[in-house]
């Protein structure tokens, strides 16, 4: 690291601990190039002769075989206790089971690096593969995260583009190089910071912020919050239908969020991902919220960016480059991000804090998880329950029912969350906590709903009560003994035989 580095990382912490705005003094621009690329250059392969070391950093996003204790790029399912690369010692167990009814419940993966990104979605089970026709049943949002491509449809095909079905663009995609691209966070012309992400141009928009008077440091963490965040495709009655949205019109906090939500589904009401399959409870399902955790917890408080701990400069041919290989910091032994910083503690004190964090993060997160599921076995079983009913066995259903809604997307948000609590340990604390406190509430008002006629029944170990859902795929969805191996899978209505269409971009039927 050379003198003006130091200088720069120096300054930006003294700034942010004195937090009086004195950001403005030290800040230098993002250097800008003449590239002698067009603008919104899609793919990134043009790039290696021009910035050989930040391209050299990028393709290490290949890698995909190291773990840390809690995250790491083995793309493990998530569900799973087997081990890797399958399954991984911190699995969620229940996954399968919240998200029954979903495309979620078929497959959901830990996440791995940016080049991946097109691959993974052409091959996971959640867009349908299956579909004689052809069709994926999912919008053509999905693509949104996943290759810069999709501002160029949007800017060709209008707002109409977003509920297009997924799979008419399969093809239209190089998976290896119209990934997350260079031109997703570069105006490629002269790499300067610019968004793509349509919905993040709108919030700025809608909360009166100009990207071109933003700090430097601001864009070094928005760029990644065009994807890193809580997003939902907009129901039709509200706009565009299947548009992504922020939904932080009243806050970054789960409750400010939730509250947004009960408003805007149909004519209004509460917006919904989908009916659980054996509560028939309307659920949401939470997206990765790094972004929001991040901005108020130590760190992005404080105005540390997400740049500052996973793109730290490294020397390479003795020149300084941001390192474009977007993982965990812990990967690196000397946990040299840290230390720009924390340069009196050692990298296995801050480690330590870490690891203390995320252990007790996982801990309660597993513990919000159980009672979620404890939350929809009771509902199942009030609505079937034939014995004599509490009179107010409506309002009191009607009750639960929001409130295993409203306890699984508080477990879900810090489940999507990618750092096991570190971005914000307090924030992730206090969500889990409400999580857990909801679902039992549900528990208790299903209860009394049925005069207590179904308490004994919801006694005892959940796993024993409702095992976890080891394996399920579209695939087995269409076996009947498959459905007929678990209480709650026989919910499910079974699918017509059918084989693959799509393998990867290819048709194969
Ligand atoms: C103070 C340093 C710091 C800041 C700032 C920070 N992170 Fe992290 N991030 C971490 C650490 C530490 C982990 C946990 C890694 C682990 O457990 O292996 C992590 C984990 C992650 C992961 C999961 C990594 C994996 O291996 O799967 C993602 C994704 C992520 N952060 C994105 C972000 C985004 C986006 C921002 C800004 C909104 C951000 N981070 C801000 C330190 C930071
Ligand atoms: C996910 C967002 C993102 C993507 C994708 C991305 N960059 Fe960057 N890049 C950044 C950020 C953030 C910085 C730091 C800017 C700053 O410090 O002001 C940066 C800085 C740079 C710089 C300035 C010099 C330096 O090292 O700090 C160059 C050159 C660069 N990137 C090239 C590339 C190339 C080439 C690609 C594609 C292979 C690429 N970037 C992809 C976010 C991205
Ligand atoms: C265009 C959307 C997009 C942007 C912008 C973006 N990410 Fe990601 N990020 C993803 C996706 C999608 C994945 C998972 C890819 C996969 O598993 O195939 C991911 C994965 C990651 C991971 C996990 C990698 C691993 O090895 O497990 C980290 C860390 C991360 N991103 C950090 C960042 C940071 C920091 C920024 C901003 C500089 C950023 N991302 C910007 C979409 C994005
Ligand atoms: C750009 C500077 C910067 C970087 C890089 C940075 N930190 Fe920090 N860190 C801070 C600041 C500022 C605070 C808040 C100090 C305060 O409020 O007293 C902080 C607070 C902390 C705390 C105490 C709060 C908590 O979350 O428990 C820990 C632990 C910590 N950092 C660990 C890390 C780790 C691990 C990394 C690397 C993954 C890292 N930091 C990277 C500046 C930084």
């Amino acid at each position: 690291m050379n003198k003006t580095t130091m200088f720069m990382m120096g300054a930006a912490l003294v700034c942010a601990m004195a937090s009086t705005g004195c950001q403005d003094e030290y800040e230098v621009k993002t250097p800008s190039y003449k590239t002698g690329l067009a603008t919104d250059t899609l793919s990134a392969a043009p790039f290696e002769k021009v910035f050989p070391r930040q391209y050299a950093s990028y393709r290490q996003n290949d890698e995909s075989s190291v773990m840390t204790e809690y995250k790491g790029s083995v793309a493990f399912q998530k569900h799973s206790d087997d081990p890797l690369p399958k399954g991984f010692s911190k699995n969620q167990p229940y996954l399968k089971n919240l998200w029954l009814g979903y495309p979620f419940s078929y497959e959901y993966n830990e996440a791995r690096g940016h080049t991946y990104a097109v691959h993974d979605i052409l091959e996971i089970d959640r867009i349908n593969r299956y579909n004689p026709e052809g069709k994926g049943n999912m919008p053509t949002t999905c693509w949104n995260c996943k290759t810069p491509n999709i501002s160029q449809w949007v800017k060709e095909g209008g707002d109409k583009v977003w509920s297009k079905d997924f799979n008419e663009y399969r093809q239209m995609v190089d998976p290896m190089n119209e990934s997350i691209s260079c031109a997703t966070c570069h105006d490629t012309a002269n790499m300067e910071l610019k968004l793509y992400s349509i919905p993040l141009q709108d919030w700025l928009k809608r909360s009166g912020k100009d990207w071109a008077t933003l700090s430097r440091n601001e864009k070094r963490s928005l760029v990644c919050g065009q994807c890193h965040v809580e997003y939902y495709f907009q129901h039709k009655d509200h706009g565009p239908a299947a548009k992504p949205v922020f939904p932080w019109d009243n806050g970054f906090d789960p409750e400010e969020i939730y509250a947004y939500y009960n408003t805007k589904g149909a004519k209004g009401g509460q917006f919904v991902d989908f009916k659980h399959a054996v509560s028939g409870v309307n659920i949401l399902k939470a997206q990765h919220p790094e972004y929001e955790f991040w901005q108020d917890g130590p760190h992005g408080a404080a105005g540390v960016s997400c740049a500052d701990c996973h793109m730290e400069y490294k020397k390479q041919d003795g020149k300084k480059a941001s390192s474009h290989w977007w993982t965990s910091p812990l990967k690196d032994p000397d946990l040299t991000a840290c230390r720009t910083c924390h340069s009196d503690k050692t990298a296995d004190f801050l480690k330590g804090r870490v690891l203390d964090t995320q252990e007790k993060t996982y801990r309660q997160l597993l513990k919000a998880q159980e009672n979620s599921v404890r939350a929809h076995e009771a509902v199942r079983l009030a609505n079937e329950f034939a014995g004599e009913k509490n009179a107010s066995f409506e309002a009191l259903m009607a009750e639960a029912r929001e409130m295993v809604r409203k306890g699984q997307f508080f477990w879900d948000l810090v489940s999507a969350e990618n750092s096991v609590g570190f971005h914000n340990p307090t924030k992730a604390l206090d969500t889990l906590m409400s999580s857990s406190e909801y679902s039992q509430k549900a528990v208790d008002l299903c209860k009394q709903a049925t005069n207590y006629g179904i308490a004994p029944a919801l006694e005892g170990d959940i796993k024993q009560l409702v095992p976890p859902i080891k394996e399920h795929s579209r695939k087995l969805q269409q076996s009947a003994e498959h459905l007929a191996s678990h209480k709650w899978l026989s919910y499910l209505p079974q699918l017509p035989e059918a084989d693959k269409v799509w393998e990867g971009n290819k048709r194969v039927k």
